[in-house]
């Protein structure tokens, strides 16, 4: 800023010079309007505008002009401020005005479209349930034991105490893999895996192995071919069939609800002695409709039990082929359906409601993924 000077003539200081100033207001209208973008205006009003502006500088000097001359030199550099900032004001709302349109297009959701072309996919309720099994053991302190699909012979039959000439082992039931002296087979049942276990670890043995079986049934409402089972394993010093029954009493009850009630009946497995069928208090009837014509039940033929799964003590000789003492130790074991668990706890009535795939029939039993 120059120092006051008493003589001094307004119109000698170039800086607010009518023409200079006009000059000035000139420049910045001129690039205001040549400003596309609100970024190239922010530039344009820094120059044309902020604090080291043309306009701005000029100003400073009305400081240094004497007092008789400041307020034309004011009013000038004043008025011509104010034009610079009008126009800014308005260039800025036409662009900003443009920007909001482009926008619009720009950004365009139609709502209308479908959003999800393939919903996303959740695990079948065979899997969760299986799951569900495993977990409710886990809390128990067992571990999920695994054995594979594609089963030697000797493990699916021959370690379980079946001999070759075991109906279970005709080409009926099984399905061999290559020929029917290959001696490898599609597992029958998930009792494989427990010999797998006991010959791999020690007792103490909490185990529960769910998996996929086959057979080889034709596909109808009570049977598939490839079907899953869940086994639970127990071997440890004293074990007896009052700890199967109680460890079966808490399964039905997580499975079914508080009091269902089991009932083991005598029966023969070649890989138990003794050996049980383990059947469940009918879940529709309770018992109900037993001697009872008026209030038959369908789901139990009022029997007041259905059957759910096989259990029994594990048989010495198992314990002796897969290298368990059985003086020392006992074991107890259990066998049940998955497929027929999910039919008895959601009330599905065709087993080949599980196998189609047709998310119409899992849907309901929520997507949990
Ligand atoms: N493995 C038998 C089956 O597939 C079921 C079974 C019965 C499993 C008795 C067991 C058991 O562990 O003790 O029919």
């Amino acid at each position: 800023m120059s120092a006051p000077n008493s003589s001094f003539d307004p119109v000698e200081v170039t800086a607010l010079h009518p023409d200079e100033v006009q000059r000035a207001v000139d420049e910045a209208l001129a690039a205001i309007s040549a400003a596309t973008t609100l970024d190239e205006l922010k530039q344009v009003r820094l120059a044309h505008a902020g604090d080291r502006s043309p306009l701005a500088l000029a100003n400073r000097e009305i400081g240094a002009l004497p007092p008789q001359a400041r307020s034309e030199a004011g009013q000038r550099i004043g008025g011509a401020r104010g034009r610079v900032r009008s126009a800014l004001e308005e260039r800025q709302a036409t662009l900003s005005d443009e920007r909001d349109a482009r926008v619009l297009v720009e950004e365009r959701v139609d709502v209308t479209e479908p959003w999800d072309v393939r919903p996303r996919g959740a695990r079948h309720p065979l899997t969760t349930l299986q799951e569900r099994i495993a977990d409710l053991f886990i809390g128990m302190g067992y571990e999920v034991a695994e054995g594979p699909e594609v089963e030697a012979e000797w493990f699916n039959f021959d370690a379980l105490n079946m001999p070759p000439a075991h109906p279970a082992r005709e080409m009926t039931d099984t399905f061999f893999v290559e020929s029917a002296d290959s001696g490898v087979v599609l597992r029958t049942h998930t009792s494989p895996v427990q010999v797998r276990t006991m010959l791999t670890t020690s007792p103490p043995i909490y185990v529960i192995c769910p998996g996929r079986t086959f057979r080889t049934d034709e596909l109808d409402a009570t049977h598939t071919p490839v079907f899953s089972q869940v086994e639970g394993l127990v071997v440890d010093r004293g074990i007896t069939m009052a700890h199967l029954k109680g460890t079966l009493d808490h399964f039905a009850s997580s499975m079914f609800g508080e009091g269902i009630g089991t009932r083991l009946r005598p029966s023969y497995f070649p890989f138990t002695e003794p050996s049980a069928e383990l059947d469940l208090r009918c879940f529709v009837c309770r018992g109900a409709s037993v001697g009872n014509p008026d209030r038959p039940c369908r789901t139990c033929s009022s029997e007041g039990w259905i059957e759910w799964g096989g259990c029994g003590m594990v048989n010495p000789k198992v314990l002796v082929a897969c290298g368990i003492d059985p003086d020392e130790y006992s074991g107890f074991a259990f066998g049940m359906g998955i497929e027929r668990t999910l039919m008895f706890r959601h009330g599905v009535e065709d087993m080949r409601d599980m196998v189609e795939g047709d998310v119409r029939f899992t849907a309901p039993f929520g997507l949990e993924v």
